[in-house]
Parts: structure tokens; C-alpha cells; sequence
């Protein structure tokens, strides 16, 4: 088994429902965060931690993601020959980003069996999985301390991050353990978005794991759970209960920031937050924000 993660799996094959009609035609994953579709920023940030080959799990009506990770020559030339180097150079960057595969899901089974479906591909060596609903940061990076933990520890490693105790039944929870890194716990278990009563704690499975290829054998036979949806976190719960099988699971917390981009209105808090932080937007931005925030009555 090789070492070193070289691959990541992003599946992409949701259907977008709380977005529509702007999803009817249009993956959820194209939807601009400012201004660079939703999947950029999580392929950038997987090259930005030393990932270069992509495998995005995708369905039907998906052919934009496609077509925006490749190249548009008549684009191109029209920018070219207007001498407008800086869009140019966006829509190089691109194309040019990683080595991006595609594969359908077939049946939209759930996450476990969308990343189930990447077997064949990755083989017999860890890889990451990155849900393009959860952007980090770029200044606050996430994804190199949990490929590091990897191979260090040889387990399975989940991101983790606190959550208001009633918002965790949106998300996988994660029953922990210290150890010697106060970034890193031992998982002890894994509950896929309990009721907020039975939540283990409120640390949340946030969308970034790194597995060991043993994931696909324990995906085979997990049966469908939590919305009849064959689930990733129940495979995990599996591999943290037996450390026999894989070397157990340890999560690195997360203290940065994070953007949910999977509901409405935590997208559009994601792009003002995005937004006003970038140098050729936030000055006109900023004072407008505050006085339209000023003269909002409650
Ligand atoms: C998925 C996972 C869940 C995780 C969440 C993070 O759920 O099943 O364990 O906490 O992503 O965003 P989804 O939000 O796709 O329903």
C-alpha cells in the first residue's frame, strides 16, 4: 500500500433541491461563492494541500462541472486578442488546477455509496474526501494537518468542529478522547445526525476525511441508515469501534473558518463574509454593509 495521499474524492451527485429553480439546469456545485463557482474553491483547496488528482462523483445533468474544469479556447482567444490578461488568467487557472476525473454515481444511494463508487480508482492507498457545502478557508488550512495525522497515526482521520449543542443533529457526531495533541482526539464513535437528546457530544463531522482504503470494504456491507441512505459516518463508526481493522479514527478539531454554503442563508453569509474580506471588493463593500446594517429596523 502506498503511503502518502495523492487522491481526493469529491462527490458532486446531490441534487441541489434547496436551491431551486437556479439548480434545475445547473449543478449546485456551479452556484458563485463571489465570484468563482462553489467547487473551485474545494479544488483549490485540495491542490493547495498537495492533492492533484481529483475524482469528482457526479449525476445526471452535471456536464457544467465539466466543461468548467476544461479548457475554452474560443473564450480564451476572444480575452487573448482583447488583451484582457487578468480574466484570461482566471480561466486558465481553472483548467489548469488538477488532473479532474468524473464518474456518475448511477443511483443517488448516499454518501457512503457515492464514495464506494470510487474504488476502483483509488486503490489500495489513503485518500481524502472533500463535500464541496463545506468551504475552509484558505488562511486557515485544515486539510494538510489531517493528511499529516495520517501518516503519522496510519488511521483514519475525520475534521471535527464545535457546534451550538441544538445544531448537531444536522451533522455526524463524535463520541472523544484526548490524546497527547490537543488539535487531535481519538474517536471512541459515530452517530449520524442524532436528536439533539442522544448527540454524544457536539463536536460535528465537518465535510473532510482522510481514509484508509479499508473504508471500501466496510461500505459493502453497511446497510442503508439515517434517511435510508447508505452513510459514510456508519462505515467510520464501524472502523472506530474495531481498531484492528484500519488503526482506529482521531479527529483534528477545527478552530477556523468555515463557510456553509448547503443552505440559502448560510450561503449568502458565506459570500459577504468572503466578499469583504477581499482586497478589490471589502473597501466598497464594508461601509456600505454598515450602513445598510444601520438603517435595518428590527
Ligand atoms: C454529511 C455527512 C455528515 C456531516 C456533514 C458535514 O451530511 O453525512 O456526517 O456532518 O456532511 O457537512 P450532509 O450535510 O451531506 O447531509
Amino acid at each position: 500500500m502506498s503511503n502518502s495521499v495523492r487522491k481526493v474524492v469529491i462527490p458532486a451527485a446531490g441534487l441541489g433541491t434547496r436551491f431551486l429553480p437556479a439548480t434545475k439546469a445547473m449543478p449546485k456545485e456551479m452556484l458563485p461563492v463571489v465570484d468563482k463557482p462553489a467547487i473551485q474553491y474545494v479544488v483549490e483547496e485540495a491542490v493547495d494541500a498537495g492533492l492533484s488528482d481529483v475524482l469528482m462523483i457526479i449525476g445526471r445533468n452535471k456536464n457544467a462541472l465539466a466543461n468548467h474544469f476544461d479548457r475554452v479556447t474560443e473564450l480564451e482567444l476572444n480575452l487573448k486578442r482583447k488583451g484582457d490578461h487578468d480574466h484570461l488568467e482566471q480561466v486558465e487557472e481553472a483548467s489548469d488546477l488538477a488532473d479532474i476525473h468524473f464518474l456518475r454515481q448511477g443511483d443517488p444511494l448516499g454518501l457512503g455509496h457515492a464514495v464506494l463508487r470510487a474504488r476502483r480508482h483509488i486503490g489500495n492507498e489513503p485518500f481524502a474526501v472533500m463535500l464541496g457545502d463545506d468551504l475552509i478557508d484558505a488562511r486557515d488550512p485544515l486539510l494538510s494537518k489531517m493528511i499529516e495525522e495520517q501518516g503519522k497515526r496510519q488511521a483514519t482521520i475525520i475534521a471535527l468542529m464545535e457546534v451550538a449543542p441544538e445544531a448537531i443533529s444536522l451533522y455526524g457526531a463524535a463520541a472523544v478522547e484526548p490524546t497527547e495533541d490537543p488539535q487531535v482526539v481519538r474517536v471512541t464513535g459515530l452517530v449520524e445526525k442524532p436528536a439533539v437528546e442522544d448527540a454524544p457530544s457536539n463536536l460535528a463531522i465537518i465535510g473532510r476525511y482522510v481514509l484508509r482504503p479499508e473504508v471500501f470494504g466496510i461500505l459493502e456491507h453497511t446497510k442503508p441508515g439515517k434517511g435510508g441512505e447508505i452513510q459514510l459516518t456508519d462505515a467510520l463508526q464501524e472502523l472506530a469501534a474495531d481498531e484492528e481493522i484500519a488503526g482506529g479514527v482521531y479527529g483534528v478539531i477545527f478552530t477556523g473558518r468555515r463557510y456553509d454554503t448547503g443552505d440559502r442563508a448560510d450561503y449568502i453569509k458565506a459570500i459577504v463574509q468572503l466578499a469583504v474580506d477581499r482586497e478589490d471588493l471589502g473597501r466598497e463593500l464594508k461601509p456600505w454593509l454598515k450602513d445598510f446594517v444601520a438603517g435595518l429596523a428590527d
